[in-house]
């Protein structure tokens, strides 16, 4: 794991882009994995302004999301599909059927979906992290070999997003589909965006700690091409 402790959240979200961009020089086709939530809207925010600035194209870019709710309607404000519509795909030139975000609220969804992902690779995935060590939705105790499944969201989980929701834990859903850590395995590169002083343990346990299924994120130690960005307060508790 290659970790940079950034000075602000902007200067992260400059280094995430860098990424990205990286990316797609090598291979405009690329194959991006992408996530929701505060952690990459910096990034997003980077990719429309260097598309409407220097043009960069994602016309032949296709899109995999990582999670969406279930029980609430694609169009629904706090869906994880308008999240990206907002903050991403309505400001840049990738083609709507490329993207690709989970919908549908039983396994057998969630078997379609693992079944479009299993015939192509992620080149670079971005990851957010959650508080207590999860990724996408998968939470503390999922099995790693877990592939794109219904989660039962965990209190913790639903009490951090209800920010989302009129802070109203009532109106946050109790499910959610979420590509598995099997699947996220699968990427070629990963890179781990985590802000604020509440990720600090939970980058220390992902990046230090050992591997564990308690630690969902642990087992990117074990991913060969992992970069972690984080900005100081998020790296406040890192050894070196
Ligand atoms: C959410 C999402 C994750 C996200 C994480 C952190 O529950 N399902 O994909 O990475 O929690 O969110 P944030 O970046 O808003 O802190």
């Amino acid at each position: 794991m290659k970790v940079y402790v950034c000075e602000t959240y902007e200067d992260l979200s400059k280094k995430a882009f860098n990424e990205v961009k990286k990316t797609l020089d090598e291979n405009p086709s690329a194959i991006l994995g992408l996530a929701t939530g505060s952690s990459p809207e910096g990034l997003y925010k980077e990719m429309v302004s260097d598309h409407q600035k220097n043009g960069t194209s994602y016309k032949d870019v296709k899109s995999y999301n990582l999670d969406e709710y279930v029980g609430i309607d694609e169009n629904d404000p706090q869906s994880y599909h308008t999240f990206m519509n907002e903050h991403l795909f309505n400001d840049i030139d990738i083609d709507k059927k490329n993207i690709h975000v989970p919908s549908g609220s039983t396994q057998a969804d969630a078997d379609a979906y693992e079944k479009e992902l299993s015939q192509i690779t992620i080149d670079l995935q971005v990851l957010g992290i959650g508080c207590n060590g999860h990724i996408g939705f998968n939470e503390p105790g999922t099995s790693f070999d877990e592939l794109t499944h219904i989660v039962d969201l965990t209190e913790n989980t639903r009490q951090a997003n209800s920010r989302f929701f009129d802070n109203d834990i009532n109106k946050v859903p109790k499910q959610a589909m979420s590509m598995g850590i099997g699947s996220i395995m699968r990427s070629k590169k990963i890179i781990v965006l985590a802000s604020g002083a509440n990720k600090a343990n939970a980058v220390k346990a992902m990046v230090e700690g050992p591997v564990t299924e308690n630690v969902p994120a642990s087992i990117l130690q074990r991913h060969d091409n992992v970069v972690v960005i984080v900005d100081k307060e998020a790296g406040s508790v890192l050894t070196k």
